[in-house]
């Protein structure tokens, strides 16, 4: 079969793919790729019909040479699919096709999908964020700052009245949000419902005592039913989140539990998304994974900080923040290689979160503006005066940042601030 169609002008209904592919002969990979990842295998089929190859057929419209590496060919190649190849609202079943088979195939010394361009019509089968950035800055009642969040250290180890007891310092001391660790679920020694509501008893009076709206996120990541059961409890308790970990749980269940139509919003922890993301010469880029989950619907997504402890460079990140929170993005041949619209769908909150503490902060603002949430866990619980001054730090040096004053200004008036600059240098 041939797919090969270059120059073709793809048409706005159909789902582009952009990958770049290693292969001795690079024509041929993209064909082989085109058929694997859709309607074709490695032989002629006697069951082929020429109505569905006019009807389905991928066409790759593009081949650009990148280099070589001893006999292998490095290309960047485009890849249009027919909407109809697809069943609606089925995000499995698509990623099936688009990022199935291709990536064992033999013949392939590397294969990275960059980005994909979702149509209007394949976008409108999707929740998207119930609340998005509006929304959730509605929640808050915070409009022109970062918000600022903790997640609760050690990981794992404390049991729920300490968690709880850890929790109410961060928001007494000026923290929006307080969130599980991508490893607490629900261990012997801190179960999910006593830490829910012994937590939520805390953020109530933190509430009362910091006239401030606080947030709790619980991490309800689970097999799908105990999921479910979490999130009940969640929704009954009046939690007004829940947290999931989107890449372990898989797209089925991050596509269903938004559309199971709880009232809470969702935020994403993305642990392991790195074995997918990270090489450069396989995998899927973070880019083209968090188009999908602002697709499924979380309404805060990790990131990376470009300054903190995980790996992302600037303009890896920066775009990546750009294709969850803008309404129309272009491509710029970098790391995005297609415009895409998002027709009205809500947007979903960046989170700068892994290795932040307070000096870090201006720079994270410079690079993300004020839309951003900031998370810190060793750099809020590792301070050396304790939880209520690692959060007071926290806090001043987020609304330093927006204000436009240098830390070590903020820090005169603000002693934790002034030790947490002292303590990590
Ligand atoms: C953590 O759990 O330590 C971090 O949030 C991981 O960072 P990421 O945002 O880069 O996934
Ligand atoms: C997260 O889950 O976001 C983190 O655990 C970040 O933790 P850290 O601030 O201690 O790196
Ligand atoms: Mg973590």
């Amino acid at each position: 079969m041939d797919y090969l169609e270059l120059g073709y002008e793809p048409k706005d209904n159909e789902l582009l793919s952009c990958m770049v592919v290693k292969a001795e002969n690079l024509k041929k990979a993209a064909n082989d790729i085109a058929g694997e990842s859709s309607i074709g295998t490695w032989t002629e089929l006697k069951t082929m019909k020429s109505e569905i190859y006019k009807k389905l057929k991928p066409r790759v419209y593009e081949i650009n040479e990148m280099g070589k590496e001893g006999d292998t060919n490095i290309g960047l190649i485009k890849i249009a699919y027919p909407l109809d190849t697809f069943e609606p609202n089925n995000m499995p079943g698509t990623l099936a096709g688009i990022a199935g088979n291709i990536f064992g195939m033999k013949s392939l010394n590397g294969l990275r999908i960059l980005d994909f361009r979702f149509p209007k019509e394949f976008i409108k089968c999707y929740s998207g964020p119930k609340y998005g950035i509006k929304g959730i800055r509605k929640l808050l009642n915070v409009m022109e700052r970062p918000l600022v969040g903790t997640i609760v250290k050690p990981k794992v180890g404390l049991n729920s009245e300490e968690h709880a007891k850890v929790a109410y310092n961060s928001w007494i001391g000026g923290c929006d949000i307080v969130k599980d660790d991508e490893n607490l679920v629900s261990q012997d020694f801190n179960k999910f419902e006593g830490r829910l509501h012994k937590v939520l008893e805390c953020r109530d009076k933190a509430e009362s005592e910091t006239g401030e709206k606080k947030i709790y996120m619980p991490n309800i990541t689970a097999p799908y039913r105990e999921m479910v059961r979490r999130a009940e409890l969640v929704e009954d308790a009046g939690c007004e989140y829940a947290m999931i970990d989107v890449v372990v749980l898989g797209f089925s269940a991050v596509q269903q539990i938004r559309e199971e139509g709880f009232n809470f919003a969702i935020h994403a922890h993305r642990a392991m998304h790195a074995a997918i993301t990270r090489s450069r010469e396989w995998g899927i880029s973070m880019l083209a994974l968090a188009k999908i989950y602002r697709l499924l619907g979380v309404d805060q997504l990790h990131i990376g900080t470009v300054v903190g402890k995980m790996e992302g460079g600037k303009d890896e990140v920066c775009s990546i923040r750009d294709e969850i929170v803008l309404e129309d993005v272009k491509e710029d041949n970098k790391n995005k290689f297609f415009n895409q619209k998002w027709h009205g769908l809500n947007n979903t909150f960046p989170v700068s979160s892994g290795g932040v503490y307070p000096k870090l902060v201006p720079e994270i603002v410079n690079i993300f503006g004020k839309d951003v949430i900031i998370q810190a866990g060793g750099g809020i619980h590792g301070h050396p005066e304790g939880t209520v001054a690692g959060a007071r730090a926290m806090r001043a040096s987020v609304e330093a940042s927006i204000e436009g004053i240098p830390l070590s200004e903020k820090a005169e008036e603000v002693s934790e601030l002034k030790k947490a600059l002292e303590y990590w240098k």
